[in-house]
């Protein structure tokens, strides 16, 4: 029997965070056991935004090499860079053909990401999720597993694949796209800042110290949980709404530390802050140590990076190259019969 396929990639926009290590790629590690997984570094989603040409293709390395070291194994999975594989491209255009401008301009991100542009916003900022549909529809991906964030864009990929593709293109009982499923883990699925209960960690907030990266030193996590935001109470404890703060940390804590929610509740509930914020700092620091180490030593060996990208951007191009031969045969092109 086929396993199932799971797709995923993170934006190569800086060092990866907290919310995008507990949020995403921990559930991409279990998941490599059981189904043919895909990872890609979105290196185009990254200059969907102005971005610095000299730190392209480090944080590109580095965000690979990052998905090693937090425990996607080459031999179980395929690792690559989203650019390496034109295919994406091509699907992107090809589905852009087909989707409605309105639903894009309804993406909660698109809108948020735009008001910060200001007059600079790019038209590829507002394809972005059609892009992100190409990357998951190419590989007919069952499973997608992402953040909470992410969800919006997931129903736009479904319905881009169900309404607008296969209802057009297809035939129901052999659909040519698989219409995807979000996989959104709900511990984990929105780490939000150190700096604001109510706002998400993101790799885009200018404040450094929103943020806790796979590549912070110890002193550095130490410095940043001593500055997170706190309240005037006395204990911690979890989804009380008016404590964002208290129960941001907490679940990290309960998180990192392999600690249950009641075992963490009942350590925490009759302790201050003073206390609580070098038990957590503490955690974080021993949870993210072998991965600094097995990612440092990945990097002192550039061959094997370079060999892991390529193994998985070979397996990556032949499933995506199939897809796209089908789907361009559905809308009806002149297949190139000369070489
Ligand atoms: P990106 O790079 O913003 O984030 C990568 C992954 O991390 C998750 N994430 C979070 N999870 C919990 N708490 C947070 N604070 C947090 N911040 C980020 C995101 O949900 C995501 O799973 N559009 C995607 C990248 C992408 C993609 C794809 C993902 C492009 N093509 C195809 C899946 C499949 C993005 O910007 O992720």
């Amino acid at each position: 029997m086929h396993k199932k396929r799971v797709l995923s990639g993170v934006q190569p926009t800086g060092a990866l965070h907290l919310g995008n290590w507990l949020g995403a790629i921990r559930n991409w590690v279990d998941l490599q056991k059981e189904y043919e997984t895909y990872v890609c570094v979105v290196d185009l989603h990254a200059i969907t935004v102005p971005h610095d040409p000299k730190k392209l293709k480090e944080n590109t390395l580095s965000t690979a090499a990052l998905y090693v070291a937090c425990g996607m194994d080459p031999e179980q999975c395929s690792i690559f860079v989203q650019s390496h594989i034109p295919a994406h491209s091509e699907l992107c255009w090809l589905l852009n053909c087909i989707t409605p401008l309105n639903w894009m301009e309804r993406m909660i991100q698109f809108k948020e990401k735009a008001i910060k542009q200001g007059d600079n916003v790019s038209i590829g900022l507002l394809d972005y999720p059609v892009l992100m549909a190409a990357d998951i529809l190419l590989y007919q991906a069952d499973l997608v597993p992402v953040g909470e964030d992410q969800k919006q864009h997931l129903e736009l990929a479904r319905n881009i694949a169900q309404q607008r593709f296969n209802s057009r293109f297809g035939n129901e009982d052999f659909p040519i796209l698989k219409v995807p499923k979000p996989l959104i883990i709900k511990d984990g699925a929105k780490i939000m800042s150190l700096c604001d209960g109510e706002n998400k960690m993101s790799k885009s907030d200018p404040n450094e110290n929103s943020r806790i990266t796979l590549l912070d030193s110890p002193e550095l996590i130490r410095k940043k949980i001593k500055k997170a935001k706190t309240d005037q109470h006395f204990g911690l404890e979890f989804g009380n709404p008016s404590r964002p703060e208290a129960d941001n940390l907490l679940r990290i804590y309960s998180i990192v530390s392999g600690k249950k929610r009641e075992t963490v509740e009942e350590e925490c509930s009759n302790i201050g802050w003073g206390k609580f914020k070098p038990l957590l700092a503490d955690a974080i620091i021993s949870s993210i140590e072998p991965i600094q180490i097995k990612y440092n030593n990945l990097r002192k060996d550039p061959e094997e990076l370079n060999q892991i990208l390529s193994e998985g951007a070979k397996k990556a191009s032949m499933l995506s190259n199939s897809t796209l031969q089908k789907i361009k045969t559905a809308f009806g092109f002149f297949q190139k019969t000369y070489i």
